[in-house]
């Protein structure tokens, strides 16, 4: 056996822990490792894990702490897989980036994959809508590094739910349509911000020819939405704010943009998951919130705001299980490696994957900053 695979702490030693020992094991490792390590949380975080975390945001605010955190030799990520490979992608070439779980993916952005971004481009370019119009490819920053990458070199842009608004803002002002991968909730929720009809989105599928659409219909179209969404935030129904707007008259209806336009059209505001906190920790007390975002943070918000009155927009479980699938457990086993020079759970963006994406995100970081 190899130096290093004797060295490699298992997992399995840690499933037997107690919450006890877990949280003191992380923080001595923490403490041992200082400087050298960063964690970064994503508000979705459980408790028993965001504790730990250095620094805590939403995806835009993690990218751009993962771009300045230059300093730390690790950056440990507690959030999903296109969060890490975002932070592989904007952190230096000797930076290592863990992710404690490799089952810690997106349901949303495994509904896109780079060949069939590919092929939809290509059928656009045959039947020539990419010579007549000048096409803009945008992505949810929830999408593999490879689909950034395609934006990086096709004039487009990354974006997440806080700068959706000001990058539709330039985006529709200087190209005639633009395609959005993968969120169509979010797609579409934007687009209906700048007054774009809903009889100008085309719904893309990948799995059609033309995407399920008409070449006419193609043509026509402002927006065209690739057919992904939440599996998480698609379980808040409108009827779930109408049955709030009846039981809770003067309770306030506070949602996340991958939620449905019916849910978002219905609801007081939306934004990102930064937003939903801030929204909340600036309102006066007494406020009455039904939030519709993952359990996890709404759960934290209704313990850190006892002053306010806060609940689920739905009554059923609304959990992100991959988000939940980075454990006390997982980070003490990451943490623990690394003290002993073992870097588990890699997660590496290299070549021209990682120089393409580079330029989508600085080019989101530089258009966001500007608009700011
Ligand atoms: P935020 O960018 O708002 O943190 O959202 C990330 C996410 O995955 C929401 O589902
Ligand atoms: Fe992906 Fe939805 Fe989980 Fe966010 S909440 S990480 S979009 S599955």
């Amino acid at each position: 056996m190899s130096a290093v695979l004797e060295a490699t702490r298992k997992i399995e030693d840690y499933l037997v822990l107690s919450d006890e020992e877990l949280s003191a094991r992380i923080e001595a490792a923490r403490e041992e490792l200082g400087s050298r390590v960063v964690i970064l949380g994503h508000h979705y975080q459980r408790d028993d894990v965001i504790k730990h975390a250095d620094l805590t945001g939403d995806s835009y605010q993690l990218s751009v702490m993962a771009a300045e955190r230059t300093d730390a030799e690790y950056i440990v990520f507690c959030g999903v897989h296109f969060m890490a490979e975002s932070a592989s992608i904007l952190g230096e070439p000797r930076q290592r980036v863990v992710l404690p779980d490799m089952g810690a993916g997106c349901s949303m952005a495994d509904m896109a994959n780079i060949d069939q971004v590919e092929d939809a481009w290509e059928q656009l370019a045959e039947i020539g809508l990419l010579d007549k119009f000048k096409i803009a490819p945008m992505t949810y920053m929830n999408s593999t590094a490879a689909i950034k990458a395609f934006c990086g070199r096709n004039g487009g842009v990354v974006c997440t739910s806080s700068n959706a608004v000001p990058l539709f803002d330039i985006y529709l002002k200087e190209y005639d349509k633009m395609m959005f991968f993968p969120d169509q909730h979010l797609g579409r929720n934007t687009g209906l911000k700048f007054g774009i009809p809903l009889d100008k989105m085309a719904l893309w599928d990948p799995h059609k020819e033309l995407g399920g659409n008409t070449e006419e219909e193609l043509r026509e179209a402002r927006l065209i939405l690739w057919k992904g969404h939440c599996s998480v935030h698609s379980r808040f129904k409108p009827w779930h704010v109408d049955q709030i707007r009846k039981d809770h008259p003067g309770m306030k209806i506070l949602v996340h943009p991958e939620c449905m336009y019916e849910v978002v059209e219905k609801s007081d505001l939306n934004g990102s998951t930064s937003f939903i906190i801030n929204t909340v920790e600036n309102a006066p007390d007494g406020s009455a919130w039904a939030i519709g975002t993952e359990l996890n943070l709404v759960n934290r918000l209704i313990k850190n705001h006892p002053e306010q009155n806060i609940r689920l927009l739905a009554p059923d479980l609304c959990m992100c299980a991959t988000m939940y699938r980075i454990s006390p457990q997982s980070l003490a086993w990451a943490l623990e490696n690394l003290l002993n020079g073992v870097v588990v759970n890699e997660i590496k963006v290299e070549g021209e994957t990682k120089r393409l994406a580079t330029v989508a995100l600085e080019r989101m970081i530089s258009l966001t900053e500007k608009k700011n």
